[in-house]
């Protein structure tokens, strides 16, 4: 029997935190961690459909993650790429639609081009749609959206007077997703730090201690009945 998803999110967000912990815990260096996360990635992707998730957002690599070292960072750029590589045929398979959120400039000319043509290549897919943030910050991503507007209204291409709370998300990297219904962080930390904060304004919140590698199917599922639970009232008060 199918399983029932009434009530669960559409759109769920997730900050991957812990993968270092889980690695230092077992003795093995950072990238072991993240390689272990990164096979996680691939199960809840494929969880999604079963539990009535459409979209499914995951934070990758923030503006911050420069601060790593340099051998951290390089280990990450590389996992993306084999990662890409590796996984493409398979998200093409399953239906799977991924886009790429967060600054591109400052990424390697090759990932960029393993970025741009997993996009191209899953474009029709509409099964579930997995959107990865790499080089993404929230700050960044309001201040780089605020520019590109002020250079359309600098052009006539738009009149002060018509900028909206509907204007500014039309600019944003998330252009084409719908806000999250609920942003999970691993690892035991209460932050957000600086992931999604317009689209999160009327989000629920699960900040749970599994580390990010340990965060089975098994695990999802039960976040996402306890989402169910909840009462969203959007402000409003329940009639
Ligand atoms: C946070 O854990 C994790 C990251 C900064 C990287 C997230 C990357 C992956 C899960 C790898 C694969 C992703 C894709 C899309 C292939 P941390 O290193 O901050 O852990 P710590 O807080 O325990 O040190």
């Amino acid at each position: 029997m199918a399983k029932d998803t009434s009530g669960g999110p559409n759109h769920v967000a997730i900050i991957m935190d812990g993968n270092g912990r889980w690695a230092q815990m077992r003795n093995r260096p950072r990238l072991f961690g993240h390689h272990a996360g990164a096979r996680r990635v691939r199960e809840i992707v494929e969880a999604c459909p079963g539990e009535g998730v459409k979209y499914l957002t995951i934070f990758a690599f923030s503006t911050e993650n420069w601060k790593r070292t340099q051998a951290e960072v390089a280990g990450l750029m590389k996992l993306f790429r084999r990662y890409i590589q590796r996984e493409a045929r398979d998200l093409l398979a399953n239906g799977v639609r991924v886009r790429f959120i967060g600054d591109r400039v400052r990424l390697d000319d090759k990932l960029v081009r393993l970025m741009d043509e997993l996009e191209l290549l899953t474009s029709q897919n509409d099964r579930v749609h997995l959107t990865v943030a790499i080089n993404y910050g929230g700050r960044d991503e309001v201040t780089r959206a605020a520019r590109r507007l002020a250079y359309d209204v600098a052009a006539d291409k738009l009149s002060p007077a018509d900028v909206g709370d509907e204007t500014l998300p039309k600019y944003l990297d998330t252009y084409f997703l719908p806000d999250p219904d609920l942003v999970i962080r691993t690892s035991g930390e209460a932050r957000i730090s600086n992931f999604l904060l317009w689209q999160s304004a009327y989000a629920e919140y699960e900040f749970i201690d599994t580390l990010w590698p340990d965060f089975t199917p098994d695990v999802f599922a039960k976040v996402l009945t306890s989402f169910k639970a909840r009462d969203r009232r959007f402000g409003a008060v329940k009639v």
